[in-house]
């Protein structure tokens, strides 16, 4: 890498037509951009073109974006709703294309929904998932609740409490990420792939 900045990667949890988590995954996107220290970049469930009749990591060197967005980043924020108490299929569809490329490095969780609980279910049920992918979660969620009324239509903000929130879920995504790719390069494990290696 040229310059020494974290590497981010956020993923929106669905493709639904009037999904309205994409206001809160792009609000936030824009906030990591705005960090001198992290290189962000956006990715769209719409944009993977997943198989009828595959699934899996045998699938994943199809989606060579999303690997090696992957293999580079540092650490990892995933922007969902949360479906009949649990993650949109897409989004576990998606995260199942990879999986040593996902190992130690940092997570931050972000649920949306239209009511009081702003995805705390989605949350919890996605960490033995992040887990078993050898992603290191953070503990500063954001729980975007009642979202309909969170953003105006031109995608704005409309309560300025989430900056707050933002700004302590980014320095504690910052932290871990940090860490960890500190780990990785000096602290060595079976696990550790070396990068060029892995993007063969
Ligand atoms: C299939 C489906 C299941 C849903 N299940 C839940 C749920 O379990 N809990 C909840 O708080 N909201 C649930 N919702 C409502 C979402 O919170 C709402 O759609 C919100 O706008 C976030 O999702 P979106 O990004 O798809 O718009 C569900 C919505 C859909 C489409």
């Amino acid at each position: 890498m040229s310059d020494n900045k974290l590497r981010v990667v956020l993923l929106l949890g669905t493709n639904r037509k009037h999904r309205k988590s994409e206001n809160a995954a792009k609000w936030l996107f824009r906030k990591l951009e705005e960090r001198e220290d992290i290189s962000a970049r956006f990715f769209d469930p719409r944009d993977f073109q997943l198989p009828h009749d595959h699934y899996g990591m045998e699938i994943g060197q199809q989606f060579p974006e999303w690997k090696e967005a992957v293999i580079q980043a540092d650490g990892i924020v995933i922007v969902t709703p949360e479906y009949n108490h649990g993650y949109p299929g897409i989004l576990k569809s998606i995260l199942d294309l990879l999986l040593k490329e996902y190992i130690h490095k940092a997570v931050g969780l972000v649920g949306v929904s239209a009511g009081s609980w702003g995805g705390t279910r989605v949350i919890e049920t996605l960490l033995p998932v992040v887990r078993e992918l050898g992603l290191v979660p953070t503990f500063t969620d954001i729980n975007f609740t009642k979202i309909g009324t969170r953003f105006d239509e031109e995608g704005n903000l409309l309560d300025e409490a989430y900056e707050k929130r933002a700004a302590a879920f980014i320095d504690e995504l910052v932290w871990m990420a940090t860490t960890l790719r500190w780990g990785r390069e000096n602290v060595a494990s079976k696990y550790h792939q070396d990068k060029e290696q892995v993007s063969e």
